[in-house]
């Protein structure tokens, strides 16, 4: 019986007794790409950690691939993913990107944290699967922010998730980055069952690969569906506001509202 990616009921999460996400009820299918979308401050990360058990769940339900969340924390953490935002990302040593790929797998590891052959081939097909293979030796922060993304990415998967949960992975990376994380996401529903949770504020490069989208606009669930159900011009303009000017494109709609982090 497939679980969903993430399921809430009458979710109220916050992070002291306040609720920054209010009676949120969400079913993402499993193994899908799917989108989470809203302005600044909706809720958005806040979602992805309430799925980790890094947010304080004040009511309601979650369950992350049918998994109870906080109930069963560890089985969540086994079989999910997280690839935080770049910018939360920064280390003292100079890190070559092989490094980087294996850090997930050696953080589960007790101390003296040395790789194994299965952790490196791990790393390296992890590696090879975002088309990053060819850096392995070089150094981390020298790449380009779509090629960092793209180890970030490969970090997540050497572990052999069944599901990863990105947070804006699609800001600040050049638009061949973009293009190689949307066919990313798209070969590893397809080939490998393994589904994703996106968190963007620009739906365009995921639009033709993307099955399902979430709208959250100040902590509440405004529109949740199937593309071009849910990104209807009513819908964006509740999240964006009136003054949003949405254009079709392809049968979806998108809204422009100049700098997306407004
Ligand atoms: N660690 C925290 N402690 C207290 N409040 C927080 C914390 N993190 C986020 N918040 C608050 O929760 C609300 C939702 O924040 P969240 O980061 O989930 O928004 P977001 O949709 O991801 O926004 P952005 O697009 O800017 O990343 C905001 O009002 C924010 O100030
Ligand atoms: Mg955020």
């Amino acid at each position: 019986m497939p679980s969903h990616a993430i399921e809430a009921r009458g979710l109220d999460v916050g992070y002291g007794s306040r609720p920054v996400l209010r009676g949120v009820d969400l079913a993402i299918p499993h193994p899908s790409v799917s989108v989470i979308m809203g302005p600044n401050g909706a809720g958005k990360t806040t979602l992805l950690k309430a799925s980790l058990g890094l947010a304080r769940i004040l009511s309601g339900e979650i369950r992350v691939l049918g998994v109870p969340v906080p109930g069963r924390l560890e089985e969540v953490r086994r079989r999910v993913a997280y690839v935080p935002q770049k910018e939360e990302v920064s280390w003292g040593v100079p890190l070559r990107v092989i490094d980087v790929a294996l850090m997930a797998r050696l953080i589960k590891k007790g101390p003296p944290r040395r790789p194994t052959r299965e952790d490196v081939d791990a790393a390296e097909e992890a590696l090879e699967f975002v088309d990053m293979l060819w850096a392995r030796d070089r150094c981390f922060k020298k790449l380009s922010g779509g090629q960092q993304q793209r180890v970030l990415i490969a970090r997540a998967l050497a572990s052999k998730p069944e599901l990863l949960l990105l947070d804006e992975p699609l800001s600040a990376v050049d638009a061949e980055s973009r293009r190689k994380i949307a066919e990313v996401l798209a070969r590893l529903r397809d080939e490998k069952g393994v589904g994703s949770v996106v968190v963007t504020h620009d739906v365009n490069p995921l639009a033709p690969i993307a099955d399902y989208v979430a709208l959250l606009s100040e902590g509440r669930l405004v529109a949740a569906g199937p593309l071009a159900a849910a990104l209807t011009p009513e819908n964006l303009r509740k999240i964006y506001g009136p003054v949003a000017k949405v254009v079709e494109v392809g049968g979806i709609c998108y809204a422009i509202v100049g700098d997306a982090h407004r």
